[in-house]
């Protein structure tokens, strides 16, 4: 994915957040986080990213999910976006949002399987192998009210990674589960970004566990200025730290 030139504004009660993204590339198989203090506009380019909030203004902005597929999002969002849009999510991406967004309707299981489902994948054992392996197969038959935070998030993560996506998101993945725990979830992400040549982006404040990862970091530098009654924040992301 290879964006330039991005802009996203929010408004509420007389104050403007407004995201600028000059460019930014995220090469197949590649992965790198997202940093910058509560408020900077994480949640924000995580849900651009994911192909399920429109930017306001984008110069380029395309998809590479395999080698002779490239989509061209900023057309397809100048179009109307949301109805040929959906098909490339549902393949080409796994996203975390940061409360988790499992359906509460639905089993353990059937969050986790979904995904598959819904793309017409075999059951294959994919659904008990990530539950395993995130320490949550003893979960499969409850309905997510019944787990804890830090469970839920992990269901949520193997949902993510279920279809075999080529490009995973997730919004502070670590936030609610143990150290311990922490690391098996980063691990089995990059893990997956290695196995499918899929690239990994995540929101964290974990510098420490980041730097150990040797995980390139992209940073905000926020800007405050008064514009008439509205206070303007404008967060840029443009300064990538090894
Ligand atoms: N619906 C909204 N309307 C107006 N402003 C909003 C809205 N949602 C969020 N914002 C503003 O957008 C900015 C970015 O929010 P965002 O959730 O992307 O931050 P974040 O970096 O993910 O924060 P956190 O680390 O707390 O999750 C915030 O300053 C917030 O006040
Ligand atoms: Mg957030």
């Amino acid at each position: 994915m290879a964006l330039s030139e991005l802009t996203k504004r929010r408004t509420a009660s007389g104050v403007t957040f407004e995201l600028s993204v000059p460019a930014l590339n995220v090469p197949r198989g590649g992965c790198f986080a997202l940093c910058g203090e509560s408020g900077s506009g994480k949640s924000t380019l995580l849900d651009i990213l994911a192909l399920a909030s429109r930017p306001d203004s984008v110069k380029t902005f395309t998809l590479h999910a395999q080698a002779r597929l490239r989509s061209d999002i900023a057309a397809l969002w100048a179009r109307g976006g949301t109805d040929s849009l959906a098909p490339l999510r549902a393949r080409h991406l796994g996203y975390v949002p940061q409360t988790g967004g499992l359906f509460a309707f639905l089993r353990v299981r059937d969050n986790i399987a979904l995904p598959r489902r819904l793309l017409g994948l075999p059951d294959d054992g994919t659904v008990e192998h990530l539950a395993e392996r995130l320490g949550v197969a003893d979960q499969l038959r409850k309905k997510p009210s019944a787990l804890s935070v830090g469970q839920r998030q992990r269901v949520a993560i193997a949902r993510a990674l279920a279809h075999g996506p080529a490009l995973v998101l997730a919004d502070e993945p670590t936030a609610s589960v143990d150290p311990a725990t922490a690391e098996t979830v980063m691990a089995l992400l990059l893990e997956q970004a290695a196995r499918n040549g899929a690239a990994v982006v995540v929101a964290s404040h974990d510098w420490a566990r980041l730097q150990q990862l040797g995980m390139p970091r992209l940073h905000p530098r926020i800007e405050r200025h008064s514009d008439g009654d509205t206070t303007v924040v404008r967060s840029i992301f443009d300064e990538v730290r090894q």
